[in-house]
């Protein structure tokens, strides 16, 4: 069953029944001001940090879910009846129900009574603040008389605070409201130089700032008493809650349309021209006054709205596939590429699923997500590496997060993570492969953010490297610390404490349980460290990487097989995870995919063997499982993968993030149509159809798909902010569509479906537009490549040294 459809040829999708399974999200912003935004106008906005600076209020917990919003109510003034277009939260009975969600804007709307109501949110480039762009028709024979009423409850700025210390809370809340704009300034007369706006390009009947005035006693947003009355009060808050409401009274005559335009802004002053006049404690204006009366012009917002869509234009310009999958285009050319942009904005902060306020920019996580990024936004994802490289510790490891507004690190969600420090390695490679731009590399970046200890940003790779080999266990594979990718996998944790968080809490020395899958890491990851200590002239230090991984591959092929497929680990008694030995637990994605993916057993059989195994224990119709078989019951030793009921995330849940490892495996092995069989199990698109089993967004990815052991099979959850957008945007384009940045060039190596005659892409690579088209002429994987009509040697497209920008490239497969 579906609940919308995809409209591909204006990049939206587009919902057309309000009750979806679950909040379907879109994200608006892409600088420094953000918001969530539902199909039915649900959703926060923030500047920065969703923790520390909040705009407005959300109920991640509250029935009906998805409350608190960009609320607008339509009221006939005949009748005394009121609606919201946007179906919450009063929740009419609407005809022609549409939300369309695209490229950074949203517009949701319906009719009700005769009457049709279209809001676009948006929020515009360069701009600290969203449009809210109204029109309202009167489809009736007859005149109407309707009062309009926009409302937002402001969230007293720190999230975390908001939702907790309310004997201070209740005191603080201040507004103002001048010349029809209603300003909300709580803490401003103290230690904060910002505030926030909510203005309305028509003029006014009323306005309310106060929620209790509002809202009246024990009534909601569904039924605010001063919509039903059909006049806001001019209350000013004083403490409590401070919201602000608008009302525009409308006659229109029949068939007549008008436009209302809202404004929600964040403003920062300069500390010494906060007030005006000066040693008053009202806000200075000044600054704010220009950018409000601009954007409420319709010209001005719809110029705005303009660039939004060519900023769009440009970056999914970039890449653009013709296949013969139509799943497979959608996901490239739109909704994954558009996914990974928000996975670099908001990282794991801000979502249906995350509160933004627990968790910040994680280092493993923001590595990885540059995978999907950087050649879209090259300029900002070398920002993002240094500073995350700024973050790491001088013993090589990491802090697992760091807060985007102080890019400071933390270890509010545990450290000790032995698989961090290996992403950044693959995240530099991902930006110099992309970029050519060797110069990071020699960018002077200090430890853990302190002054005076500052090295280039090639030596905080070596000690990435360095780390694992300081911490090796029995086996001489690598311990796995606090945990490795799947933070779940606790082995040196042993909490039987209720409540004890198992990210921090530790109760073994750690020198033991081993991990499998950072040994497969930190191969991969030392190979792509000696490709670049090569090109930077360092031929000695090439060699100690390139040993070091050659003993590793040793070592997991003498302690990290299983006979069938790779062990997971050792546990801290040093028993084998991830074995035939097991009862549960026998076999495990992350080891099997990571090691292929990084060459391990390529030449000696092991791989493939290991990729059948995974195909015969892990696969599902819904994607491949993390394990197999599910734990079913809480195992100490294990952590907090047993203390999921089976079935659902790290225990034996369809993690889509690994996926995705084994999709780039099989391509290893040859195997296109493994691998993109893979690829469309876990498609949103291709899920479609079965919307009220998935209940997740069918144009974005989730974390999660519940396993074969679930009584909930195939049900999605956490959707938008997971690395499955970035791995999989990597394996499709990269390694099943074989169009791959090298150090070197451009790469093709598609390894596609048998059935597939071909496919055409093009690529902007270093400021060169790469016209390329594939043909089938035989069944295998080998290239035959014609550069501007003429063939060359191997398949590695070498950027043009006559200055021009395009070239036409024809690979023939067979
Ligand atoms: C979740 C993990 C997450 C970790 C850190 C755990 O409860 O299951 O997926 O990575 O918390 O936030
Ligand atoms: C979510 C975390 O953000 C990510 O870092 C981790 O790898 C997965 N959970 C698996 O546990």
């Amino acid at each position: 069953m579906k609940f919308g459809y995809f409209d591909d040829q204006n990049r939206e999708y587009v919902i057309t029944r309000p009750d979806t399974p679950l909040p379907w999200i879109n994200y608006l912003g892409c600088q420094e001001y953000f918001g969530i935004i539902s199909n039915t106008a649900g959703g926060y906005s923030f500047y920065r940090d969703a923790r520390l600076r909040r705009l407005t209020r959300y109920r991640y917990n509250n029935a009906p879910w998805d409350c608190g919003g960009r609320y607008i109510y339509l009221r006939d003034d005949e009748s005394g009846s009121f609606w919201s277009p946007s179906w919450q939260p009063t929740r009419h009975a609407a005809e022609d129900y549409s939300c369309r969600h695209g490229m950074g804007y949203t517009t949701i709307g319906s009719k009700f009574a005769g009457i049709e109501a279209y809001t676009r949110y948006f929020v515009p480039l360069d701009e600290n603040l969203e449009i809210w762009q109204l029109t309202v028709s009167n489809r009736r024979a007859t005149p109407a008389r309707i009062s309009v009423f926009a409302s937002v409850e402001f969230c007293l700025w720190d999230a975390q605070d908001d939702a907790t210390n309310f004997q201070r809370n209740y005191n603080i809340g201040e507004v103002e409201v001048n010349e029809g704009v209603l300003y909300h300034k709580t803490e401003y007369r103290e230690r904060r130089n910002h505030f926030a706006f909510f203005a309305c390009s028509e003029p006014t009947a009323g306005f309310d700032t106060a929620r209790d005035a509002f809202l009246g006693p024990y009534r909601g947003w569904d039924n605010p008493a001063a919509v039903a009355s059909g006049q806001l009060s001019n209350s000013i808050a004083h403490g409590w809650a401070p919201i602000g409401a608008h009302q525009v009274n409308l006659v229109l005559a029949a068939g007549e349309t008008r436009q209302i335009i809202f404004v929600l802004g964040y403003q920062e002053n300069p500390v010494d021209r906060k007030f005006d006049p000066p040693d008053s404690q009202t806000i200075n204006k000044k600054t704010a006054e220009p950018v409000i009366a601009k954007y409420l012009g319709a010209k001005e917002a719809d110029a705005a709205f303009g660039r939004l869509h060519e900023h769009w234009d440009k970056l999914l310009g970039i890449f653009q596939v013709d296949t013969p999958d139509l799943h497979t285009n959608r996901m490239v050319n739109i909704w994954n590429a558009y996914q990974c942009m928000a996975t670099f904005n908001m990282s794991r902060s801000a979502s249906s699923f995350e509160s933004g306020i627990g968790r910040g920019l994680g280092f493993r996580d923001s590595n990885q997500d540059l995978l999907g990024f950087v050649h879209m936004v090259p300029a900002r994802a070398r920002e993002r590496i240094l500073d995350l490289a700024s973050t790491q510790l001088d013993t090589g490891g990491a802090y697992h997060q760091y807060q985007p507004l102080t890019k400071r690190g933390n270890n509010d969600i545990g450290s000790g993570f032995n698989d961090d420090p290996h992403w950044l390695i693959l995240g530099v490679a991902a930006y110099l492969k992309e970029t050519g731009d060797w110069s990071i590399l020699n960018e002077l970046v200090p430890y853990d953010n302190k002054p005076g200890t500052e090295e280039p940003l090639y030596a905080h790779m070596g000690r990435s490297f360095g780390y694992t080999l300081e911490r090796l266990g029995p086996h001489g594979l690598p311990l796995i610390g606090r945990a490795d990718w799947n933070d779940c996998l606790n082995l040196n944790c042993f909490s039987d404490t209720p409540g004890n968080s198992f990210q921090t809490t530790t109760n073994r020395d750690g020198m033991v349980a081993e991990s499998v899958f950072i040994a497969g890491l930190f191969v991969r990851a030392s190979r792509e460290l000696a490709a670049i200590a090569c090109h930077q002239g360092h031929p000695d230090d090439a060699k100690r990487f390139l040993a070091a991984a050659e003993k590793m591959e040793q070592t997991v092929k003498e302690h990290g097989w299983d006979g069938e497929w790779f062990l997971r680990a050792y546990d801290s008694f040093g028993e084998k995870i991830g074995s035939k030995e097991r009862d549960e637990g026998k076999i495990f994605i992350e080891s099997n995919g990571f090691c292929v993916l990084a060459g391990i057993g390529l030449d000696d059989g092991r791989a493939a063997k290991a990729l059948a195994s995974v195909r015969e224990r892990l696969a599902t119709k819904h994607g491949l499982v993390v394990h197999q078989p599910a734990y079913t019951r809480y195992y100490l030793h294990l952590g907090e993968i047993s203390s999921y009921p089976p079935g659902y995330k790290e225990n034996a849940g369809v993690f889509c993030h690994v996926n995705p490892w084994v999709m780039i495996a099989e391509t290893r092995l040859g195997h296109g149509d493994e691998a993109h069989d893979y690829y469309l199990r876990i498609n949103p698109s291709a899920r479609e159809e079965i919307s009220e089993v998935h209940r997740c967004e069918p144009y974005v990815y989730a974390q999660m798909i519940a396993g074969k052991d679930a009584p909930t099979f195939g049900e999605a959850k956490n959707s938008w902010l997971t690395g499955t957008a970035a791995w999989n945007y990597y394996a499709i384009t990269q390694w099943i569509l074989g169009v791959r940045p090298t150090y070197g060039g451009l790469e093709i190596a598609p390894v596609i479906p048998a059935g597939w005659q071909g496919f055409t892409a093009t690529r902007i690579f270093r400021g060169v537009k790469y016209k390329i088209a594939i043909e089938r002429a035989g069944p295998g994987n080998n290239v035959a490549l014609t550069v501007n009509g003429s063939p060359i040697e191997g398949n590695i497209v070498r950027p043009p040294t006559d200055g021009s920008n395009e070239i036409s490239i024809s690979a023939v497969l067979s």
